[in-house]
């Protein structure tokens, strides 16, 4: 097996480098590996200076984060342990030169700061990103960067964990040299001119001050609710403060605090959730299908939204519609969306032309026969869909993927108009399609394990973040969220203010209150999906009765500029004393008695609501664990990734309390609000969701 590190030699210059494949994690044996590397430099006085470099693709991406879980869980030493090894690197005598290709991200950026110089291919990124995962950096870089950089600089790129362009970090002097051509070449000749005269690290110079409220001003919007880059502030700030080995105490004290902290454990459990859903069991973890052509039917919101989604990933697309006039507005909104993208400096118009040239309109099939997947995307009406599912039955490939954007109807009733369903898949995208990361893959029936495993590849090649969900009325998303909306509707129908019901919610987190959803996404959708589906109500079960009555006063949403709010011309939302009154009219026709309705009872109704349904959804093998509906919450429906998901969230309060809560509920409100049978199951077990595999073994 390769070393985790190996020392080579070229010339008077030692070649550092890592093999710790995938992305040259911080795992057990690199930081050791890496510093005896360096001591062996030291001791070798045919050798003049080191170079630190990464095989394959990048150089150090990061540290190891499971490393992290293990200190939490008592498993590990709880210390902070790079420090001494990049004194170490730091105080050698001969200089390292950091050579970075791909990313020097976290732990990786720390170690090449600890290095006496950095030189970078154009391309490479680097930055600060562990306030992504509730953390900050650990291992000195709230102190070396702001040194290199400047304070202000250094703050923000701690507290927002973007990463900066390598020209970026040149220009800011944290990059010493842009290499052109062979990276490693280049580094060993600026090695062998920084031996010849090595720069002493001063790390006692006086730092600038840093301008906290512009910082934490953009951070209210863009890390609402987030703890860790405030701490990050408070680290980089440190280091105006105290000299560089106090510093660095500090770094490690709020370090540590980070580490322990809820939101830590929820942001990493969003972010191997992430990679976790990908892995199905009994689906082939690699596909050899490859989408190079698609078609899609349909050029309305969704239709367009996957199209351009298609685009973006260089697949070349037919997109079909059945008259000129719905082609053409179709067309006319994505080019309006590129330019638009474009307008704001995110795309180049190059570029948006070439997306562009990929797109071929049409009226009729022509072009289908070619594609390796065709997508339906017309009304949500069974019938319709029935009927063009027949149609590409006719036209489509052997092999090729059909795929339906339904997202309330049975993807088994649309395969049974093909003569192959196993080849018919669910793939909900959300809207807008182009830019929402969840992708919903239902399987129906006979869905083959092939086209699960190419679905999900393809996923990935989209940019997107795709679950696998069983077929059931709403899969996973919806289904949850009409109890969670329901039950803030029921809160207004108690007396609770319309605002402060979304305000609860979007103090926990949220990206939206429920009822603000609602008035974006149009109150008419559901209004016309609940008259489709009214013979299905049960007898005497409470229904929420405010939006119907708004659909039927023309009040749709923002889109006839009122809803459960009025809005004015920048869509900013109005209280609407219209709907209160309205409100208490309708609860007083259903005898329904108003009393005061705390903030704790608003979040708790609206957020077990949501666990409860996630309870059955897992229970049946809708989902397959609980991860994957985290995933789909945090993904699709604005669910704050720092309580890690609405499972994750009810296994945060504990099982137990969650039951009991929910019947405290039950008593108050009836068999809306029965207890899962999984959840009693765990809670009495003592339990969590995350510990249920059930579905995912009978898979
Ligand atoms: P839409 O009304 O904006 O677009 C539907 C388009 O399909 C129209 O442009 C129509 O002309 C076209 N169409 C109808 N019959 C056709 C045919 N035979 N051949 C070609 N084109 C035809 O509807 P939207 O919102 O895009 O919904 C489409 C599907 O996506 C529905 O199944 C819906 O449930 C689902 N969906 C909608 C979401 C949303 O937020 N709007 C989210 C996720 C799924």
């Amino acid at each position: 097996m390769e070393k985790l590190v190996q020392l080579t030699r070229d010339g008077d210059v030692g070649i550092i480098t890592i093999h710790n494949p995938p992305v040259n994690a911080l795992s057990p044996g690199v930081p050791e590996g890496i510093l005896q590397c360096v001591e062996e430099v030291q001791a070798d006085s045919s050798l003049r200076a080191a170079v630190l470099i990464g095989s394959g693709r990048t150089f150090i991406a990061g540290a190891d984060i499971k490393e992290f879980g293990k200190i939490t869980s008592g498993e590990k030493e709880r210390k902070v342990g790079l420090n001494p090894t990049l004194a170490k690197m730091e105080s050698a005598a001969k200089p390292v030169v950091a050579a970075i290709h791909g990313t020097a991200l976290g732990g990786g950026l720390e170690f090449a700061m600890a290095c006496h110089y950095r030189v970078a291919v154009a391309k490479a990124q680097v930055g600060q990103p562990e306030v992504k995962i509730g953390l900050i950096p650990g291992a000195g870089g709230t102190q070396r960067l702001p040194r290199l950089i400047g304070s202000q600089k250094a703050a923000e790129m701690c507290a927002f964990g973007d990463p900066i362009s390598a020209a970026e970090a040149h220009a800011l002097g944290l990059v010493d040299e842009i290499i052109d051509g062979d990276l490693q070449a280049g580094a060993v000749a600026f090695a062998r001119k920084a031996a010849a005269g090595r720069r002493a690290r001063d790390l006692s110079g006086k730092l600038g001050a840093v301008d906290r409220a512009a910082i934490e001003k953009k951070l209210a919007q863009k890390m609402r609710g987030r703890k860790a880059p405030i701490r990050a502030l408070d680290a980089v700030e440190a280091a105006s403060r105290l000299g560089f080995d106090e510093g660095l105490a500090e770094e490690s004290r709020l370090f540590m605090e980070c580490l322990f902290s809820s939101e830590s454990k929820a942001l990493i459990h969003a972010f191997f959730g992430e990679r976790e859903v990908s892995k199905v069991p009994g689906v082939p973890p690699k596909s050899g299908f490859a989408v190079n052509k698609a078609a899609i039917i349909g050029a309305g919101t969704m239709g367009g939204g996957i199209a351009m989604t298609y685009l973006n990933a260089g697949i070349p697309v037919v997109l079909k519609e059945t008259t000129q006039e719905a082609l053409d507005k179709g067309l006319a909104t994505i080019r309006k969306n590129y330019e638009s993208t474009v307008a704001k400096g995110r795309l180049s118009n190059e570029d948006a032309e070439r997306r562009l040239s990929l797109l071929t309109p049409t009226l009729t099939y022509d072009g289908f026969a070619e594609a390796d997947i065709v997508v339906e995307a017309v009304f949500e009406n069974m019938a319709l869909k029935k009927q063009i599912f027949a149609e590409i039955d006719k036209v489509a490939r052997p092999g090729a993927i059909l795929a339906s954007n339904t997202s309330t109807l049975d993807i088994d009733e649309i395969a049974s108009a093909t003569a192959r369903p196993q080849d018919v898949i669910g793939h909900h995208f959300f809207s807008p399609a182009n830019v929402m990361r969840l992708l919903e893959i239902v399987r129906g029936k006979a869905s083959s394990a092939e086209l699960i495993s190419a679905s999900l590849a393809l996923g990935k090649k989209l940019g997107k973040v795709a679950v696998v969900v069983g077929n059931c009325r709403g899969f996973v998303g919806n289904r949850m969220f009409h109890p969670y909306r329901r039950e803030a509707q029921f809160l207004v129908e108690e007396g609770a203010a319309i605002a402060e019901v979304d305000d609860v919610l979007y103090e926990f987190g949220m990206a939206m209150g429920p009822l603000s959803v609602g008035d974006l996404a149009g109150l008419d959708v559901g209004w016309r999906i609940r008259k489709e589906f009214k013979h299905l109500d049960k007898e005497g079960e409470r229904k929420a009765l405010i939006e119907d009555q708004l659909c039927e006063m023309g009040r749709y949403g923002q889109k006839t500029k009122a809803g459960w709010y009025r809005y004015d011309e920048k869509r900013n939302r109005i209280d609407d004393p219209e709907v209160t009154a309205l409100a208490r009219k309708l609860a007083a026709e259903a005898g329904i008695p108003q009393r005061e309705i705390s903030r704790e009872e608003i979040l708790d109704r609206c957020l077990l609501a949501l666990a409860n349904e996630g309870a059955r959804i897992l229970d049946e093998g809708i989902a397959l664990r609980s991860v994957d509906i985290d995933v789909v919450y945090v993904n699709g429906y604005g669910f704050p990734a720092h309580w890690g998901g609405p499972m994750w969230y009810a296994d945060f309060l504990g099982l137990d309390k969650v039951l009991a809560r929910i019947r405290v509920f039950e008593a108050r409100h009836g068999s809306l609000w029965e207890p899962a049978p999984l959840l009693v199951r765990l809670a009495g077990e003592g339990k969590k969701f995350s510990d249920f595999q059930g579905a995912a073994a009978h898979a």
